[in-house]
């Protein structure tokens, strides 16, 4: 058996726009394994939240996908769609209504805003169990029992006073614990957390994010998690790929990543990251900016900021290769970046 739940391969696309193409993805490359969590980190802009929009159907119609496979292995789909024999389902060749078997059900998606994922007019407890009884047919004592178990699991206390509230009787972190255990509630085998924690209180972001990784680790789910914050990477992932204008360019498990980068861009970023034993002056920022992504850089799209770059970075693209086990960099000089 594979041991990906989920493989994203040379996944790219572009918006149509008045003022033309934005190529927001170009390629972009990962896995996720069966239970684990990965992260995809990189700066605002560089393509996360429209490569999860990309996973789970939910692209606006001005978006066309130009080439790439999303393969997901996962038997609970194959059922649900009557699909037989073995193997992955290419996600992106599903319609609009094999999807609704897909999103909420098998993949569930945690956004930045807990409140968009709530009616303010219903009770927690209806809200969680609509999701059971639509997704796994619970209804009546059950589903009582199960919506106190589910809260209960996301540290909700005392469940039984939180089950009969509505959304605005209760503080941002805790409609973002609700959110988590209703996207749980249908025992997704993915779930999907863009930015989980950037509208709560930078108190009690570190809390919800154990939370989550402590879930995940006591189940048969994994969670891909969106973030800009290095600190929250270090701290949850067991994996994570790094993306920079449309692509991953670097994939590592959490330790080699934060040991070693290799790519340019990477050492570039998590050297930006302020340390109390340093100072501004000696940080090795990366110059230049992001590029606009209506006319992308040729070749390797870091190449005007990247100070190994040489002509054949201009002119073609990097492929993915492996440095050593768990460590894969896209860089047509990596050698001399090795540590
Ligand atoms: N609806 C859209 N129309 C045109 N461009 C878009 C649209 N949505 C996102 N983009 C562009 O796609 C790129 C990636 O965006 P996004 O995935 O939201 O970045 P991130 O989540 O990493 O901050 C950005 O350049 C953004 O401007
Ligand atoms: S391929 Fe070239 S430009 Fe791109 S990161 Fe590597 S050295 Fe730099
Ligand atoms: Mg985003």
């Amino acid at each position: 058996m594979s041991q990906n739940l989920l493989v994203v391969k040379d996944v790219a696309m572009h918006f149509h726009t008045e003022d033309g193409e934005v190529f927001a993805l170009d390629g972009v490359s990962f896995e996720i394994r069966y239970g684990e969590t990965f992260a995809l980190v990189g700066e605002t802009g560089c393509g996360k939240s429209v490569t999860a929009m990309t996973i789970l159907g939910l692209l606006p119609p001005q978006a066309s996908v130009s080439r790439g496979e999303v393969l997901f292995h996962d038997d609970t789909l194959r059922r649900r769609l009557r699909m037989t024999g073995p193997g992955p389902v290419d996600l992106l060749k599903l319609s609009n209504r094999q999807m609704l078997k897909l999103r909420g059900v098998r993949i569930a998606l945690i956004s930045q805003d807990p409140s968009s994922s709530l009616d303010p007019l219903y009770r927690i407890e209806a809200q969680i169990g609509e999701v059971l009884n639509t997704h796994r047919g619970i209804d009546g004592k059950k589903a009582k029992e199960e919506v106190l178990r589910l809260l209960n699991s996301v540290e909700l206390a005392p469940a039984e006073e939180i089950a009969k509230k509505y959304p605005h009787q209760l503080s941002g972190g805790q409609c973002q614990r609700v959110v988590i255990a209703m996207a749980l509630a249908s025992q997704p085998s993915l779930l999907i957390a863009d930015e989980p924690t950037t509208s709560l209180d930078v108190s009690i972001q570190a809390e919800i994010l154990e939370l989550m990784a402590e879930l995940i680790r006591g189940s048969n789910t994994s969670l891909l998690l969106i973030t800009h914050d290095l600190a929250v990477v270090a701290e949850v992932s067991d994996r994570v790929g790094v993306m920079y204008a449309g692509s991953v360019c670097e994939i590592a498990d959490v330790r080699s990543l934060f040991a070693h980068p290799i790519h340019p861009y990477t050492r570039g970023l998590l050297a930006a990251v302020p340390s109390i034993t340093q100072r501004k002056a000696e940080m090795d920022y990366i110059p230049g900016s992001v590029p606009d992504l209506m006319h992308p850089p040729a070749g390797c799209r870091f190449h005007p900021r990247c100070k190994y770059a040489t002509e054949v970075c201009k002119g073609r693209k990097p492929k993915m290769v492996a440095v050593e086990t768990e460590h894969y960099v896209v860089c047509h000089h990596y050698a001399a970046c090795l540590p």
